[in-house]
């Protein structure tokens, strides 16, 4: 998260910035009203089932990783397996070390924290970018890569955080820096229903879970918060690891010599079912160096079906040259 948002939308933004500053009074006026442009929630129920509630713990545990962000780490063990107790109670903080224009705290999204909004509240959070009470979000909770999502599977997300048990915790709000405090609200944009992946193409439906997952952010370096063009997943963005070093992403595209592109198909799978993937392993301070941020203990809960089509899109990518030390503080 080495500010890959704020120059591209810094950069995107300006124009529209200057305009207003030109218009004034009006101009604000007029902008305050038609942004965020969000459509009213969907004010349907989720029709939820136990076949729902699963694919929603699937999907938000181990392919589009709300947990992730939205629980407690252990960084004292191996790819900072989430605090038994903590998951969707929010709290964690991403801050201006990373490049974000502001301080950023996950919210807590289990049923305490989300007691009053509606299922289509939380719909339009996800796949729009807006909280219930209308308030744009930077993208730093993901929502443009979730508007990707079909509408089944942001429904069974839903029916899933709507199971997790009620955790009582305050979370500090947000806060956005001047301009991008304003500019922020322009992100947000309706969500459009998908029909559910195509999974009888594997590289089709790879592209789909690839999108979700968020490989791309990881994988791809940028320059002033913009993704560097001609390099998408050929790694070397760097991360701090909490009580650790410095990481640096992995070139997954296929190119052999420094990508993935001599990997097998059983070979990439088995990466992800490595058992010091478990995130059990507590580390002692030397193997701390080795920790990483790559989510290994949440994407290891994956089915083969869906490693295998990640793995089938990651083919068609572009290979790039280029070689990345995974691990600078690594003897
Ligand atoms: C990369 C980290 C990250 C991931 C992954 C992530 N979120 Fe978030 N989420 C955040 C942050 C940070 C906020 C607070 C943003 C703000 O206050 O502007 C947030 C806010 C929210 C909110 C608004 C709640 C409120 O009280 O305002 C909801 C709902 C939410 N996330 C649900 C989810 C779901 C469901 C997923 C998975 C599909 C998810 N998030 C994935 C970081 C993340
Ligand atoms: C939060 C950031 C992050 C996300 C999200 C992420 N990665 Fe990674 N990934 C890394 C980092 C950092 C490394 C290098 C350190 C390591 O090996 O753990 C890495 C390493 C890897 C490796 C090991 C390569 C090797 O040479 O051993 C593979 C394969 C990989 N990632 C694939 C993926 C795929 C596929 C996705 C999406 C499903 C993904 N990553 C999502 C940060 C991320």
């Amino acid at each position: 998260m080495d500010g890959r948002y704020s120059g591209l939308l810094l950069r995107t933004l300006s124009g529209l910035f200057i305009a207003l500053t030109v218009g004034a009074g009006g101009g604000v006026a007029w902008f305050l009203l038609r942004y965020p442009r969000v459509a009213s929630p969907n004010p349907v129920l989720i029709h939820v089932t136990a076949a729902l509630i699963e694919r929603g713990r699937y999907l938000a545990n181990h392919v589009a990783v709300c947990m992730d962000c939205h629980s407690t780490r252990d960084w004292d063990a191996f790819s900072g397996p989430i605090v038994p107790g903590t998951e969707g109670a929010g709290g964690q903080r991403f801050g201006k070390e990373l490049g974000l224009p502001g301080t950023f705290y996950a919210a807590n999204i289990t049923p305490a924290g989300l007691s009053q909004w509606s299922d289509g509240e939380i719909l339009r959070a996800i796949t729009g970018g807006v909280t219930r009470r209308g308030r744009a979000m930077f993208p730093v909770m993901p929502y443009p890569r979730y508007r990707a999502l079909s509408e089944t599977d942001a429904e069974a997300i839903v029916a899933y955080i709507r199971t997790l048990t009620p955790v009582a915790r305050e979370i500090r709000p947000s806060q956005l820096d001047f301009p991008m405090n304003v500019l922020v609200r322009t992100l947000p944009e309706p969500f459009v229903p998908r029909p559910p992946p195509d999974r009888s193409s594997p590289v089709a439906y790879g592209r789909y879970l690839t999108t979700i997952a968020g490989c791309s952010a990881c994988h791809t370096r940028s320059e002033r918060g913009k993704p560097i063009q001609g390099m998408e997943y050929a790694g070397g963005a760097a991360f701090d690891v909490p009580r650790a070093g410095r990481v640096q992403s992995a070139n997954i595209t296929p190119d052999s010599d420094t990508g993935i592109g001599d990997w097998p198909r059983a070979f990439f799978v088995a990466r992800f079912r490595d058992p010091t993937s478990a995130g059990t392993r507590r580390l002692l301070p030397r193997d701390r160096r080795l920790n990483t941020i790559m989510p290994w203990t949440m994407f290891a809960g994956m089915t083969d079906e869906d490693l295998g089509a990640i793995y089938a899109y990651l083919r068609t990518v572009r290979p790039v040259r280029n070689q990345v030390a995974r691990f600078s503080g690594a003897s």
